[in-house]
């Protein structure tokens, strides 16, 4: 794996965090970097709501330098406010642009934005164009590898994007239709990567290193994008690094690892939004990091349950003692 840079962004590794909205907030994007993430991706925000100075979108922008490089997603259906929402965005100190191109969710296809873009070459040529000749930063896309199953169109897409000057397109292989559940289409992203010449990342049910080297024996496939295998799992970046660059495969995190983890992410997450909206916001990520413990269900009730920081150092406790040895 040939360590990728664009323009002056030279990134650690390949191997990148996905944007996932209400996921990869400050916090877990910290936590990403810390596992070895070469890249990590803010939630996607409105392009209308920036422009309108809506706060709280802006606020789920707000970046720190530890997590660098960060791209800033972004989702709309008119050139217009996609090019003052991609200066704002700018302004605010992305290193990267990405525009999102391939969420399904009513909310986004109202506004004729994400996948539902996919099906209008021509509007996405205008939007990229203008936004790409908008600012400095590098622009990206991310995309699906279609809208339906079997009709691809991402070859299409990349070549348009490749032509007004984005400079790498991360390809979501399920089609929009799908959702984010399914098996990728490993022939299907093959597929769009073969006339690319910016480079193209691997998404879609990347879990370890065998889902991942699937991908990377496609010719032209550039890196990998992890989304949900990530969520308390974030040395699997760097145990991924480690298999491209030397072969080796490194241990899976154990469970006292994993309790380090949750501890740590609980930490991060009081630290930016106060104790009551942190234990909060943990709810939305605890599945991920206790499902393999055995009484998952229990310890999520008491996870979802909690609402002072006793309540949360007693679970850690119950946590470390029951599970801290496996
Ligand atoms: C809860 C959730 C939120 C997501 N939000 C976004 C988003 O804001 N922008 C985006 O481009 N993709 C979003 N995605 C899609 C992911 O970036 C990724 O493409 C998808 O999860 C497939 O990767 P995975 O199989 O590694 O999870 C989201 C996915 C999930 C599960």
């Amino acid at each position: 794996m040939n360590k990728l840079s664009i323009g002056n962004i030279k990134f650690r590794n390949n191997i990148f965090l996905a944007p996932m909205a209400g996921i990869t907030d400050l916090p877990l994007r910290l936590l990403a970097k810390e596992g070895g993430a070469g890249l990590v991706y803010t939630e996607m925000v409105s392009a209308k709501a920036l422009v309108y100075h809506d706060e709280s979108t802006k606020s789920l922008l707000k970046i720190k330098d530890q997590e660098r490089p960060v791209a800033a997603q972004i989702f709309g259906g008119e050139a217009s406010s996609m090019r003052e929402a991609a200066k704002i965005v700018q302004d605010i100190g992305a290193d990267i642009l990405d525009i999102n191109l391939g969420c399904p969710v009513r909310k986004v296809a109202k506004a004729g934005a994400g996948a539902k873009l996919l099906a209008n070459e021509r509007l996405v040529a205008k939007i990229l164009e203008t936004v790409v000749c908008s600012v400095q930063i590098p622009v990206t896309i991310k995309i699906r590898v279609g809208l339906l199953q079997g009709k691809n169109i991402a070859k299409e897409i990349i070549n348009i994007a490749q032509n007004v000057g984005v400079k790498m397109v991360a390809v979501h292989a399920r089609p929009a239709s799908l959702g984010h559940s399914g098996k990728p289409d490993l022939n299907a992203f093959a597929e769009s990567c073969i006339d690319a010449k910016i480079p193209i990342i691997a998404n879609g049910g990347i879990v370890d290193e065998k889902t991942a080297q699937a991908f990377m024996k496609i010719p032209n496939c550039s890196g990998l994008m992890i989304g949900r295998g990530a969520i308390g799992n974030y040395s699997i970046f760097e145990r991924l690094e480690s298999f491209f660059s030397s072969g080796k495969i490194l241990s899976k995190p154990s469970k006292t690892e994993k309790i380090q983890w949750l501890e740590k992410h609980v930490k991060y997450l009081i630290d930016n939004y106060g104790i009551k909206k942190g234990l909060g916001a943990f709810r939305k990520v605890a599945y991920y990091y206790v499902k393999d413990f055995p009484n998952a269900s229990k310890i999520r009730f008491m996870i979802n349950t909690m609402i002072s920081l006793d309540d949360f150092n007693a679970i850690l406790d119950n946590l470390y003692e029951n599970y801290g040895f496996l």
